[in-house]
Order: C-alpha cells, then sequence, then structure tokens
C-alpha cells in the first residue's frame, strides 16, 4: 500500500496516440476512393488509343493496296474501246473521238499561223490493231513481253482505244516520226509550249518507269469523259 502511493508521486510520462491530419493522407484517401474510377477511365483510353492505332494501321494498308491494286499490266493502265458512234474521221487514216475533233485541227490551225506543220501519225486504234501491234511485232522482233510493253501497250491497254490519244509528227522532219528525236524538232518545242491550250497533254514523259519517253504521244484532256478516263493515271502523280 506504501509503495502504491510512492509510485503515483512520479510523474510518469504516458503514451499517447494522435491522429495525424495532413495533406498527405487525405490525398492517399481520395486516390484510393477513386481508384477504381481511375482504373476505369485509363483502361477505356489505353482501349481507344490501341483502336486508333490499328485503324491507322490499317488504313495505311488500304491505301498500300488500292495504289497497287490498280489493275495495271506491265505500267499500262487497262482502257475501255470507244463506242463506234463517238469515233470521227478527220483523215483518210485517223479516227478519234468526237469530243476532241474540234481542238485538235484547232491545234495543228494554229500551229500553221506560227509556221509549224503537224501531222497526225495514229489516232484511234481497234482493240485488234492493238493485238496486232503488241503481239505479232512481240513475236517477230524476239521480245519478252515487258521489253515490248515499254514501247506498245498490250491490247486493252492503250490509250489509243479510247479515241482520246493522238501520234504527232513534224511534217517537215518525218525521219524523227515515232522516234525521241522528235523532241528536237520545232513542232514538238512548239507542243510543248501550247499544247495545254487546247487540252493536250504529254503522256508518256521521262519519268514513267515502265514505259519509254514518247514525246510524240499526246492524251486530250477537255472534257470531264476524258478527264474520268484518265483519272487514274492523273492521281498516281
Ligand atoms: N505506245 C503506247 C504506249 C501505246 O501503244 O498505247
Ligand atoms: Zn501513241
Amino acid at each position: 500500500m506504501e509503495q502504491n502511493k510512492d509510485i503515483n508521486q512520479f510523474d510518469i510520462p504516458l503514451a499517447k496516440r494522435t491522429y495525424l491530419n495532413n495533406s498527405n493522407s487525405i490525398l492517399l484517401k481520395k486516390l484510393l476512393i477513386f481508384s477504381p474510377f481511375l482504373f476505369f477511365f485509363f483502361s477505356i483510353a489505353t482501349l481507344r488509343l490501341i483502336r486508333n492505332i490499328e485503324l491507322g494501321a490499317l488504313s495505311n494498308l488500304n491505301f498500300k493496296a488500292e495504289r497497287s491494286y490498280d489493275h495495271r499490266i506491265l505500267g499500262h493502265l487497262p482502257y475501255k474501246e470507244i463506242p463506234k458512234e463517238k469515233l470521227v474521221l478527220i483523215e483518210p487514216n485517223i479516227e478519234v473521238h468526237i469530243d476532241m475533233r474540234d481542238s485538235l485541227l484547232k491545234m495543228r490551225e494554229e500551229a500553221k499561223n506560227d509556221g509549224i506543220y503537224l501531222v497526225f501519225l495514229s489516232g484511234y486504234r481497234s482493240m485488234n490493231l492493238q493485238n496486232e501491234i503488241f503481239y505479232s511485232l512481240k513475236s517477230i522482233r524476239n521480245q519478252e513481253a515487258s521489253e515490248r510493253a515499254r514501247v506498245s501497250a498490250p491490247p486493252g491497254y492503250s490509250e489509243h482505244s479510247t479515241g482520246f490519244a493522238i501520234d504527232i509528227g513534224d511534217a517537215t522532219q518525218r525521219e524523227t516520226d515515232f522516234e525521241t528525236e522528235f523532241e528536237n524538232t520545232r513542232a514538238f518545242r512548239w507542243l510543248i509550249k501550247n499544247a495545254a491550250k487546247f487540252h493536250f497533254k504529254l503522256s508518256f514523259n521521262k519519268n514513267n518507269k515502265y514505259i519509254d519517253y514518247e514525246p510524240w504521244h499526246w492524251r486530250y484532256e477537255g472534257s470531264i469523259e476524258a478527264l474520268k478516263v484518265f483519272e487514274t493515271s492523273n492521281r498516281e502523280l
């Protein structure tokens, strides 16, 4: 009893439990409460990101497929044969699409006024004729298809079947007909400067990977029908 009394006389410090109410613990609590929501939003965002990446890759693939699947053969695009009723004779052996006749004749007239004499070498060509040109000459010249296709389109793949293509020479330098040297004639220089005014465009320039440069071969793009026909060819550029 005496001993207990002594103990009570000392000031013994007691352990006290204090609750820290600092900002870190509040944040932690909030994080714990909102963590399911955060997890949910994060998952949705991740899924959306993955989906976008996949869609991007897919559209890239489609674009590539579209580009490589334009039905080209040996670098030549397919062309339908013009209906007979749209063909007109402009010279004893030259037929062209009726839509381009006036512009073509006007171009020759304007050139003549400038002292340049254009001569038309080849206009519309039927599939049969193109067949002859491609296969017979290929055989006679002992050429492989890809080699032959550098200078002549396979049947069904020539701009000449549409009636919108014309091969042009210089009447004063016939030795350059269908030759690369045609580019050194006055007729060619005149065409480069003026053909666009009459809606004509050089079809096979020096950048073509599969088809040789043809300074004599021009196509008409002065009507919606013609533009539709050459849309794929123009789109690739
Ligand atoms: N010479 C061109 C490529 C054609 O045959 O149509
Ligand atoms: Zn041609």
